[in-house]
């Protein structure tokens, strides 16, 4: 008696049945397999927007979306958030397991030598308008650096895998703060050894040579945990991407470079950006009902920006800490009466006492208190997605890893169902 655990399928148009696999994972919903269904029945699946379908095995991430949990490698958010640095959540993406402090000082050792970019690139982001979004200098860029740092993805072995994700973990604020500066006409900054992380990226944003520039170590901790907060997520929009684009074997570059460009779209990470744009126009408590309203209109594309979830059918665990961080951040920078935060305030208020919200679980998701703490720290509105890529660029690079190393992989190609024309002859 196989101990394969099986669900049976039977087809109402012939009366054949078919027995197909379940896969188990350590925790969330079995797997049917259907790899074979096509070879065996001559159907297709159809699941718009892989509502129910798993893509790959991982052991990075795991949400539950109905608990409102994640766990980064088997450890909960909110431990990580508040006991471990980003670096150290980086490394454990990475490689499984908390770094030790030899591991630690090793591995942000090597990022410091990484962190330098070409300084033709230089040349290559003031290329750009003062005005380009950063996020199109981010795409443009990253897709370019192969062309800097040639890496040949068909042959690639771990310690190469492994060069590749450091090398873009250290390089992404570099690029992202020189987006910044080109945009205000300020002088390229480079990033510092004895400087952490994110206070490596205050820096290179906010300091100029000509005065002396002191790194808040509140905000330098704020941006650290936002950082945490948003390293890795699954299967998601952008980290599909990026799997997708590594099936084919493109380069790590030009992969994380898809992800960028997918991670843009407001209905993933550009709706941190959105959310502001969105309370801006809001702009008094008075107006909520009007927007909620428009919310509720199915005749109205508006969406009420940073509301919702895929997976979490109840409170985003990242949306709880951000908020929480909120009062902190904005008590100790001094700007704890920050209309737009009491504004973000009454507005979750008044969903969660709306029918419409509450019957469709429709809570704060990662984005919709991010801005608060980033504008509270001086960073411009059109750099909240770029602040949400550099941080997820480990959980890309680790996901990306993680597909180079599975045996299985092969390229992914999707099918569909053809509703077009008939086959025609050319009326000639
Ligand atoms: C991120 O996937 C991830 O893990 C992403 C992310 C990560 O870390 O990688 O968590 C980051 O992208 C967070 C999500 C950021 N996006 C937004 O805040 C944009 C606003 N949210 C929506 O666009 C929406 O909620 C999505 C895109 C997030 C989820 O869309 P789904 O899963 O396709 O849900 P749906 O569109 O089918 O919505 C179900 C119902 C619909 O109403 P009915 O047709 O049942 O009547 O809920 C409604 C929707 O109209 N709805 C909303 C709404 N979100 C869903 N109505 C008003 N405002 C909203 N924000």
């Amino acid at each position: 008696m196989s101990s394969q655990k099986t669900v049976t399928v039977t087809d109402n148009q012939t009366g054949k049945t078919l027995q197909l696999p379940l896969i188990e994972g350590t925790h969330g919903p079995a797997a049917i397999d259907i790899s074979g269904l096509y070879k065996n029945t001559g159907y297709f699946t159809y699941d718009q927007g892989f509502v129910s379908t798993a893509s790959c095995h991982s052991a990075i991430t795991f949400i539950d979306g109905e608990k409102g949990q994640l766990l980064y490698r088997g450890y909960p958010i909110e431990q990580l958030a508040e006991k471990c640095s980003f670096m150290e959540v980086a490394w454990l993406l990475l490689n499984g397991e908390l770094p030790t402090e030899q591991e630690l000082l090793g591995f942000e050792d090597r990022l410091t030598d990484y962190s330098l970019i070409n300084e033709s690139l230089k040349n290559f982001i003031s290329g750009f308008y003062h005005d380009a979004h950063p996020m199109a200098v981010l795409v443009g860029v990253v897709g370019s650096l192969s062309s800097f740092y040639p890496v040949d993805a068909s042959s690639m072995t771990p310690a190469d895998a492994e060069v590749a994700a450091m090398q873009l973990i250290a390089k992404m604020p570099v690029i992202a703060a020189a987006s910044y500066k080109h945009s205000v006409g300020g002088p390229f900054i480079y990033p510092r050894e004895w400087l952490s992380y994110t206070g490596n990226m205050l820096n290179m944003m906010f300091s100029t040579p000509a005065r002396r520039y002191e790194i808040d170590p509140v905000a330098e901790k704020a941006l650290d945990m936002i950082f945490i907060l948003h390293a890795d997520h699954e299967q998601n929009a952008s980290t599909s991407t990026v799997r997708l684009a590594g099936s084919s074997g493109a380069n790590p570059f030009a992969c994380i470079s898809a992800g960028i460009a997918s991670l843009w779209g407001p209905a993933h990470g550009g709706a941190n950006e959105a959310v502001l744009n969105m309370l801006e126009d809001i702009s008094e408590v008075k107006n909520i009902p009007r927007f909620m309203a428009r919310a509720k209109d199915r005749n109205d594309p508006f969406r009420l920006m940073g509301f919702g979830h895929r997976v979490y059918k109840n409170y985003d665990p990242r949306a709880r800490l951000i908020r929480k961080m909120c009062h902190e951040v904005l008590e100790k920078l001094g700007d704890s009466s920050d209309p737009t935060f009491e504004l973000a305030l009454r507005l979750e208020e008044e969903t969660q006492k709306d029918e419409y919200f509450i019957e469709r679980k429709l809570y704060p998701n990662v984005d919709f208190y991010s801005g608060i703490i980033y504008r509270a720290l001086g960073i411009p509105t059109n750099m909240f997605t770029v602040m949400f890529a550099i941080a997820r660029t480990a959980g890309w690079a680790a996901q990306w890893k993680e597909m180079l190393a599975d045996p299985n992989h092969r390229i992914g190609r999707p099918r569909q169902v053809y509703n077009g024309p008939a086959r025609r002859d050319v009326p000639r």
